[in-house]
């Protein structure tokens, strides 16, 4: 069974279909935007960073064949084609971030006289195709600082004469590993990166009603990776931090706010609480192209909500009863207060500090 959520050479895109997992194994073909865009919206491919990824890939394929009469048309192809992408899901931020930014290298490479429409089109091919060897780059860094600050939050909460820590138990909620992302994973590369260093005693991975993203695609890749892996139900995480000895909480992000207020799956608010109540560390792994600097605060973040259907269902099978309305939001917003770190490719930041280090590093 295959952990590559994205199969992609010039030319040619296939994405693992995870409505379908973890029974059958099936990649689909992406031809173009309009494949991309149902793919995503339907949550064949889901995962913030997996859908920045497709939502270009998925133009470069259609762009690679055409022949365009001028640079400028190229130009209006590129911006408009993913301008519609960035409304296949609302609420992760990291489609807008690298619409933008292939949006404006699109107006330079028009306004730049020494290249023709040919090397333009090269140009822009290769800067999305970049997207997939950067995003496994970042999130194995990501899993590095993350690891190391999660050891050393042990380290320091059993004071300095306790010595290096030794193995942790850590909760995850969601999936933010290989399926969700180009490689690796963020969230999950963490605890990758924990289970590389010798130092993860045990993951508990929740269920992520109503989509099951853990019991279906989490517990799938680390039942892969035969890492010492429990899968919870999501009402079990207060039982499950009294009894368990949690090291920590790491959760990936869909949109981080500049006050370091984060959306995430749904639930991710409701773990946070439990979290601050007993005394665990709560982190968030996120590149940077999930942190909107633009909005000061998680009220501006836009909540996708889903079909009553992912709620009232089990794959065919009815589960409520007939007539019962539904309310589905597919994410939450976490306040930053409950956030012990927000771990990135350039670091671990606290929320208060977040907004000054990343437009720092912007600028870098
Ligand atoms: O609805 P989904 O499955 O796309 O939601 C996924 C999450 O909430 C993840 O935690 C987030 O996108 C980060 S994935 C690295």
């Amino acid at each position: 069974m295959s952990l590559q959520s994205i199969k992609y050479s010039r030319g040619s895109l296939e994405i693992l279909d995870q409505l379908l997992l973890p029974g059958q194994s099936k990649y689909l073909v992406v031809r173009g935007v309009e494949d991309g865009w149902k793919v995503i919206n339907k949550m064949q491919v889901r995962g913030a960073p997996a859908i920045a990824i497709v939502g270009c890939l998925s133009l470069a394929v259609e762009v690679n064949p055409e022949e365009f009469g001028s640079k400028k048309l190229l130009r209006q192809e590129i911006e408009g084609k993913l301008n519609y992408l960035v409304s296949a899901r609302p609420t992760a931020v990291n489609m807008k971030i690298a619409a933008d930014e292939l949006i404006t290298l699109a107006n330079e490479l028009d306004k730049d006289e020494n290249i023709d429409v040919a090397e333009m089109k090269h140009r822009f091919l290769s800067a999305t195709e970049a997207m997939l060897k950067k995003d496994i780059a970042d999130n194995r860094a990501i899993g590095a600082h993350g690891a190391k600050a999660i050891l050393q939050g042990v380290t320091e909460a059993a004071g300095a004469s306790a010595g290096s820590a030794g193995s942790v138990r850590v909760l995850t909620h969601c999936n933010t590993g290989s399926l969700a992302t180009a490689g690796y994973g963020t969230a999950l590369g963490v605890v990758r990166q924990l289970a590389e260093l010798g130092k993860l005693e045990h993951v508990y991975c929740t269920e992520t009603r109503p989509y099951n993203q853990g019991a279906r695609l989490t517990a799938y890749e680390l039942v892969h990776e035969k890492f010492p892996a429990t899968l919870v139900l999501d009402s079990m995480v207060a039982a499950l931090l009294r009894a368990k000895n949690v090291a920590a909480v790491v959760v990936g992000a869909d949109r981080v706010a500049a006050n370091g207020d984060t959306a995430n799956k749904i639930g991710t608010y409701q773990i946070a609480v439990v979290a601050k109540h007993h005394g665990v560390p709560f982190y968030v792994a996120a590149p940077l192209t999930s942190i909107d600097l633009a909005i000061p605060s998680g009220d501006h973040i836009i909540i996708e909500e889903r079909p009553d259907r992912e709620m009232t269902h089990v794959g065919e099978h009815r589960i409520a009863a007939p007539g019962i309305n539904c309310w589905n939001p597919a994410f939450d917003v976490t306040p930053a207060s409950l956030i012990t770190g927000i771990i990135t490719e350039r670091g671990v930041f606290k929320p208060a500090e977040l907004n000054a280090a990343i437009s720092k590093l912007l600028e870098s």
